[in-house]
C-alpha cells in the first residue's frame, strides 16, 4: 500500500531548526578553543602576516591586550609563537634557552595581566636557529638525544616564566619524558605536557614559517623528525610513547587533512586529544574567503566542527577570536 513510500524518512527530522537543534549530535564551544598567537619585538607594533589573512604579529603589549581579548570571548587558552630577530639566531638555537628571550618576556607579562588564561609555549628550536630546524646539526643530521638536553632546559625556563602547558613540537624521540623529568625536577609538578604527538612533514606550514621567519632560513625539509603522510599506524605508536612518557594531552598536527588520524587516536585511547588546525588550512579558507570564494564564517564553523566530530576535545585554531565572537553572538 505504501510500499512506494519510505517507513523511515530522516528529513523529519530537519524539518526546522529546533529539530535540527535537538537532534545535532556535536557542537563547537568557546571552551574548545586554543589561539595560536605570533608575538614580536618592539612596542605598539602590530605587522600582517601576508599569507594569513587578518592575523598580526604582535608586539608584546600587543599580546597582552589580545590575552586580555581572549579572557573577555572566554577563550580558555592562547599559544605563543615567537618571531625571534635574526640576529638573535645561531647554529644551536642559543635562543631558546634564555630566560629573557621573547616568549619568556611575553610569558611574563601575559600571566602577570591576564592570570587566568592558560598558556601553551611552543618546545621546538625551529624559531631560534639559523637553518631553521627543531634541533641542532652534528653531521648533516638533525641530533636527537643532544636536541633533547636543549629542550628540557627550554621547557624549564618557559615553566619558570609562566607557561602553563609545554607543547613539544619537534618530534625528536623521547622528548616527552625528558621534559617531564626535567620539569618535575625543577619542582613544576603541575605544568602540563600537552605533546605534538603525531606531527607530519607538511606543506601546510608553509605560511607559519614565514609569520615567524624560519621558512627562507630552512635548509632542507624536516622528514628525518616529522611523520610521513601515507602513515597512520606509526601515529599511534607515537601517541601511546608520549603517553607513556607522561603526556597529559596529546595533539594531531595539521588537522583537516588528518581527520582519520584523529579520530583513531581518540578512539584508540581515549585521552584529551586536540587538534591543530595549521596556518595553510587557515590560508585556504581566510584566502578563498577574502577573494570571495567561499563564506567565510560558514567554512570556518564548519571546518572548527569537523574535529569535533572526529573526535577531538579541542583545537588550536588562528580563526579562535573570530570563531568564539561568533558563538558568542549565538
Ligand atoms: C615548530 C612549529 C611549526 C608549527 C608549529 N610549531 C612549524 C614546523 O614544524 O615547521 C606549524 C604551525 C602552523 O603551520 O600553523 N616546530
Amino acid at each position: 500500500m505504501f510500499g512506494a513510500y519510505p517507513a523511515v524518512r530522516l528529513r523529519r527530522n530537519r524539518f526546522d531548526s529546533w529539530t535540527r537543534r535537538l537532534v545535532a549530535e556535536n557542537a563547537l564551544t568557546v571552551d574548545d578553543l586554543i589561539w595560536p598567537i605570533f608575538v614580536r619585538e618592539g612596542s605598539g607594533v602590530r605587522e600582517p602576516v601576508a599569507s594569513m589573512p587578518g592575523v598580526e604579529r604582535l608586539s608584546i603589549d600587543l599580546a597582552v591586550a589580545a590575552a586580555e581579548e581572549a579572557r573577555a570571548l572566554g577563550i580558555p587558552a592562547i599559544a605563543l609563537f615567537p618571531v625571534t630577530p635574526p640576529e638573535r639566531k645561531d647554529e644551536e638555537g642559543t635562543e631558546s634557552t634564555n630566560p629573557e628571550n621573547l616568549m619568556c618576556r611575553a610569558a611574563r607579562a601575559i600571566k602577570t595581566a591576564v592570570p587566568e588564561i592558560g598558556l601553551v609555549g611552543d618546545v621546538a628550536l625551529d624559531p631560534y636557529t639559523s637553518h631553521g630546524h627543531d634541533g641542532v646539526i652534528r653531521n648533516g643530521y638533525v641530533a636527537n638525544d643532544e636536541t633533547v638536553a636543549v629542550l628540557c632546559r627550554q621547557a624549564v625556563v618557559q615553566a619558570e616564566a609562566g607557561i602553563d602547558v609545554i607543547a613539544p613540537s619537534d618530534m625528536m624521540d623521547g622528548r616527552v619524558g625528558a621534559i617531564r623529568a626535567a620539569l618535575d625536577a625543577a619542582g613544576f609538578i603541575h605544568t602540563r605536557i600537552m605533546a605534538y604527538a603525531a606531527k607530519y612533514a607538511s606543506a601546510f606550514y608553509g605560511p607559519f614559517r614565514e609569520a615567524v621567519g624560519s621558512g627562507s632560513a630552512l635548509k632542507g625539509d624536516k622528514k628525518t623528525y616529522q611523520m610521513d603522510p601515507a602513515n597512520t599506524d606509526e601515529a599511534l605508536r607515537e601517541v601511546a610513547l608520549d603517553l607513556a612518557e607522561g603526556a597529559d594531552m596529546v595533539m594531531v598536527k595539521p588537522g583537516m587533512p588528518y581527520l582519520d588520524i584523529l579520530r583513531r587516536v581518540r578512539e584508540t585511547f581515549h585521552v584529551p586529544t586536540f587538534a591543530y588546525q595549521v596556518s595553510g588550512e587557515y590560508a585556504m579558507i581566510a584566502g578563498a574567503a577574502e577573494r570571495g570564494w567561499l563564506d567565510g564564517e560558514r567554512a570556518m564553523m564548519e571546518s572548527l566542527l569537523a574535529f569535533k566530530r572526529a573526535g577531538a576535545n579541542g583545537v588550536l585554531t588562528y580563526f579562535a577570536p573570530a570563531a568564539a565572537r561568533l558563538l558568542r553572538r549565538g
